[in-house]
């Protein structure tokens, strides 16, 4: 029998990424990796087609490229890129064209991978937080969490995966413990005792398989994370990991907020909105849950023993 190719956007990315290796990782499993990329002769979209993913050109800003690439999969996996532009209205209209040609193309099951629309707990009137860019709370949460509807308006058979901060965070986005005035190491996080759902980037894609050999989680909303931790625990498995100490930097998110790297606000009130709605938040996104979607799900100490080196501290 030939097997049901599932489109996948961002292939040469972190989440897109992982999923084409988790399906290629299983052969016997009945899916084949379409892998969509904007350059299918750059050295990662090489790498995937000699891993045995069919390379596939296209652009979520060109909904006739994303018709081609989705057209004759079973399965569309489709995820924006929010830090590679800044624009939450940017994401709306590629998640529109996602949506469209998934449609067209008579797709079967499509993943969205979504985030909160936190205007649905802190409205704009709500001063608790700055509003952003006029009309979000945390733009880079808001607009995926609009899409949603998207999807559902046009009928697309969709599952809406809400995912969780990324622990590569720590290598890539300028999170790893830094160096307090006091010659601390400190890991900064915003949410005092809160907890913070975390996953190791490439298991989200991993769970996202689990997600496409479920059909029954078609027209459902899931979450996922690895495992929820407050950042004294993060602090404290960093330290035992690393080696030497690493304290909770408890800042606020006011103080988050006025760090003023780009998107120092966006993520300050992303902080705040993860720690007054724990309860909510971290019960979207079941650790059993997506451990039955992906058996190899990692715990953040399990992440930190294969990642530890690559982590700037300092
Ligand atoms: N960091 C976190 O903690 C976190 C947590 C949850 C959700 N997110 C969300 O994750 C999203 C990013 O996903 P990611 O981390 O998997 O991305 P990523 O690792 O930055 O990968 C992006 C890939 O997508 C491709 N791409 C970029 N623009 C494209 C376009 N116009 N058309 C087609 N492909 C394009 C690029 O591939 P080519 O150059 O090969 O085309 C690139 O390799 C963001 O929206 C972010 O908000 C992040």
């Amino acid at each position: 029998m030939s097997k049901k190719a599932i489109a996948v956007v961002g292939s040469t990315g972190a989440q897109g990424g992982g999923l084409v290796r988790a399906i290629l990782a299983d052969p016997s499993g009945g899916f084949a990796a379409r892998a969509l990329t904007r350059d299918p002769h750059s050295a990662k979209a090489k790498e995937l087609a000699s891993l045995g993913a069919e390379v596939v050109a296209a652009d979520v800003d060109d909904v006739e490229s994303l018709k081609k690439a989705f057209s004759g999969a079973y399965g569309a996996f489709c995820v924006t890129f929010y830090w590679d532009h800044f624009s939450p209205e940017k994401e709306l209209a590629e998640a529109r064209a996602m949506a469209r040609a998934a449609k067209d193309a008579g797709v079967k099951h499509v993943i969205w991978s979504t985030l909160e629309d936190t205007r649905r707990w802190v409205p704009l009137s709500d001063d608790r937080m700055p509003t952003l860019q006029g009309k979000y709370k945390v733009p880079h949460f808001d607009a995926k969490g609009e899409a949603n509807q998207v999807f559902r308006d046009l009928g697309v058979p969709a599952t809406l995966l809400n995912t969780s901060f990324y622990w590569d965070n720590l290598i890539h986005f300028g999170m790893g413990p830094k160096k307090g005035a006091d010659g601390k190491l400190a890991f900064v996080l915003p949410m005092g005792d809160k907890k913070l759902p975390g996953i190791a980037a490439e298991d989200i894609g991993r769970c996202a398989y689990g997600v496409f050999k479920r059909p029954d989680l078609i027209g459902k909303e899931v979450g996922i994370a690895g495992e929820h931790l407050t950042g004294a625990q993060m602090a404290a498995e960093l330290s035992r990991a690393l080696g030497q100490d690493v304290v909770h930097g408890a800042v606020t998110p006011e103080a988050f907020r006025a760090f003023g790297f780009p998107g120092a606000d966006d993520l300050g009130n992303m902080f705040q909105f993860k720690a007054e709605f724990e309860g909510y938040y971290c019960g979207a996104r079941d650790l059993a849950f997506s451990r039955s979607l992906n058996p190899k799900l990692q715990t953040f100490s399990q992440w930190l023993a294969a990642n530890k080196e690559r982590i700037p501290v300092g």
